[in-house]
């Protein structure tokens, strides 16, 4: 097949593009005290690329976990919703959607996937992977974050959508912005139609702490690369040296928290920017928060924002689960 046949389904929208501000938010963060920096500045090209280094980890329980039950439910997922127009947050590489892609495809449905990433290059990458092993999939990939690929969706020609955040990724938020992401998935759902949740589920410190401080140092690398994200994004000359990763379970928030700790004090400066940035030694940064949840509680959250649980599905460990709910208004 040529390339000019493989590549007409397939459509990518940058919505970065009508970004402004780019930056304000790293200002923000990092003329807070205690500073902070948004998650999403992990996603550059190296980023993603670590990030699928960290799901095949053995200490990473998470992606694994996430898949079998894909593997074992995917089939009953399509029957419930029928053919759909599938919307992906953080789709990154698209490895498990393939399950659910396959599912679907077993049905005959003919479906359209609408991938959403920050990490324009990944996103390209996966795109025209998925249109060599699904030629007759349409594929509609958007580049930016989930607010503003949210707002992009138009009304779709399916007979309905279903919105698939997986990964655990709402456990990168803090629970007001949850809230807030949450009402605009809602918002941009049509009643009857589905959103499927991928929670990591409370467990042992011990194993949570492992998946989050790998023996191999990729997760530390991961964290580090923030940096250099900033640096070639902002002109910035942040020396990664002079920084430690740290990812401690706090059993109060059940949460993970991920820090990059301050060997040496020094100032950083961030031309593009116009932001130069104290720091002291044994001052430490909070990367990145990974909530872990409780089943019924996000259940009722979301049946609070009008999500009604069709199903709940999780592994025989109860590590991970999966929530399939539909608007109901
Ligand atoms: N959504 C993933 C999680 O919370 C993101 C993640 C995994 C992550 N490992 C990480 C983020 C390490 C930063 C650093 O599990």
């Amino acid at each position: 097949m040529s390339t000019a046949s493989l590549t007409t389904l397939i459509t990518i929208l940058d919505c970065h593009s009508t970004l402004k501000n780019d930056g304000e938010d790293v200002i923000q963060g990092l003329t807070k005290n205690p500073k902070t920096l948004p998650a999403k500045y992990f996603y550059d090209s190296r980023g993603s690329q670590l990030f699928e280094q960290i799901c095949e980890l053995p200490e990473y329980y998470p992606t694994r976990t996430e898949a079998s039950i894909l593997r074992q439910y995917a089939g009953e997922i399509a029957r419930i919703t029928g053919d759909c127009e599938l919307v992906e947050l953080g789709s990154g590489s698209s490895t498990k959607t393939r399950l659910l892609l396959n599912a679907y495809q077993s049905r005959n449905y003919s479906c359209k996937y609408v991938p959403v990433d920050v990490s324009a290059s990944i996103l390209k990458e996966s795109a025209l992977q998925l249109q060599v092993e699904y030629p007759a999939l349409q594929v509609q990939g958007l580049i930016g974050t989930y607010e503003q690929a949210l707002a992009q969706l138009m009304p779709t020609s399916r007979p309905s959508r279903m919105i698939f955040f997986l990964g655990s990724s709402l456990g990168n938020f803090t629970p007001q912005e949850c809230d807030v992401l949450l009402n605009q998935i809602k918002d941009v759902l049509a009643p009857g139609d589905y959103f499927l949740l991928g929670i990591d589920l409370q467990k042992s410190q011990q194993i949570l702490e492992a998946a989050y401080n790998d023996s191999q140092g990729i997760t530390a690398a991961f964290n580090l690369n923030m940096l250099d994200h900033l640096n070639w994004r902002f002109q910035g000359d942040f020396d990664t040296n002079l920084f430690t990763h740290q990812a401690i379970y706090n059993q109060q928030e059940n949460q993970i928290e991920m820090y990059l700790h301050c060997q040496t004090s020094h100032v950083v400066n961030l031309e593009k920017l116009g932001l130069n940035v104290t720091w002291k030694t044994g001052e430490s940064i909070l990367t990145e928060i990974s909530r872990k949840f409780d089943l019924d509680t996000v259940e009722k959250e979301l049946d609070s924002k009008g999500l009604k649980t069709i199903k709940s599905f999780t592994d025989p460990q109860k590590w991970f689960g999966l929530i399939l709910c539909q608007a109901t208004k």
